[in-house]
């Protein structure tokens, strides 16, 4: 499968204008292009201020608001609980935070990821379609100082932390991945040290009831020759967040924590990928993902039957799966 940015396809699998395309076929919402914003209208849960329209920087990869700036603005000034989404303009990310925002309209929804404009879009898009307080904050997860002012934006922020979800990913191809050292570290840093930066600065400020969830995939279940460098990023995200569950189980810590596992789903980032069956839509995943997030599972394969396909998978003999170049 062959790495490639979204920019021909916008994170929900559709352009602005455009009717979104669902796993149906049916159209569930109008995509609402802000950029200028003409389009608009101001809900009543709106944050203080809306971000279209906002001045946009140039910051590392991204142009867009940064957290810090948001909370200079006034846009997370409001006593809303928060939801920060990261990997919000992935198909999955935006999806997760559509499903949220459609089930707890009192939220506000932070979402993150490098591109800044794609996420003012997108934010607006839930303030107006759903209704709640939306804040683009632009963020390269692997970038410490950035993480860093994310937490401390939220920490300064009256209204209470209470869940993240890490939807963040990147996968390069495997022979790439074997060509290349960097491709294989930036799989690492963004599925796995990202993630963790992300837990270890955000978690202190995750309030009772509140909820960590993690975006991790079948592929980390058993490490197969054709995705193992990809893999094992999964590997090591689902391992930690196991062990993050255990530790805040067992000091009865009120925050849960969810392993969200799909298999192939459609969008960017397997786009034109060879070898794929059972491809899900987006939106199924995040309304699997939610409803385990909201119900406090450790665990949720996604569609359901993935949970049967890794048993079957892991339970084939060692000598023989490594002759059937999986
Ligand atoms: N598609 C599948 O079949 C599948 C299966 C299992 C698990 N997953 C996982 O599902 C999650 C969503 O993936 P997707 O399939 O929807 O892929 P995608 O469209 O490629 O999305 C990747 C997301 O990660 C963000 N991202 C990448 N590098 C980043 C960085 N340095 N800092 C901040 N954000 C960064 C991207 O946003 P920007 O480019 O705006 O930064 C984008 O929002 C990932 O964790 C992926 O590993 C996908």
């Amino acid at each position: 499968m062959t790495q490639r940015t979204v920019e021909t396809r916008s994170a929900g699998g559709f352009e602005p204008g455009e009717e979104p395309r669902h796993g149906n076929g049916e159209a569930q919402g109008v995509y609402v292009a802000v950029a200028d914003g003409a389009s608009e209208q101001a809900s009543p849960n709106a944050a203080v201020g809306s971000t279209v329209g906002a001045p946009l920087r140039e910051s590392g990869a991204a142009a867009g608001a940064t957290a810090a700036e948001a909370l200079r603005d006034g846009r997370l000034r409001s006593e809303l609980a928060s939801i920060v989404v990261v990997g919000a303009t992935s198909s999955i990310g935006r999806a997760i935070a559509d499903r949220f925002a459609e089930l707890e309209p009192r939220a506000r929804f932070v979402l993150a990821a490098r591109r800044g404009e794609e996420l003012e879009r997108i934010a607006a898009d839930l303030r107006v379609r759903r209704g709640v307080d939306a804040v683009a904050a632009a963020l390269d997860v692997t970038d410490g100082e950035q993480v860093d002012a994310l937490a401390e934006a939220l920490a300064s922020s009256p209204g209470r932390l209470r869940g993240l979800v890490l939807a963040q990913g990147f996968m390069t191809e495997q022979a790439e991945a074997e060509r290349d050292a960097d491709a294989a570290v930036r799989m690492i840093e963004v599925n796995y040290t990202g993630a963790v930066r992300l837990m270890t600065k955000l978690l202190p400020t995750i309030k009772d009831g509140g909820f960590v969830a993690g975006v991790s995939s079948v592929a980390g279940d058993r490490g197969r020759g054709s995705n193992f460098a990809y893999g094992s990023t999964k590997a090591a995200l689902t391992t930690y967040l196991h062990g993050l569950r255990g530790k805040l189980t067992s000091e009865k810590r009120d925050v849960s924590v969810t392993i969200v596992k799909p298999g192939f789903t459609d969008t960017a980032m397997t786009y034109g990928g060879e070898g794929m069956f059972l491809v899900a839509p987006p939106e199924a995943v995040a309304g699997d993902a939610v409803r385990a997030i909201r119900k406090k599972r450790a665990v949720a394969y996604t569609p359901w039957f993935w949970r049967w396909i890794m048993a079957a998978i892991c339970a084939i003999p060692r000598a023989v799966f490594d002759r059937l170049g999986l």
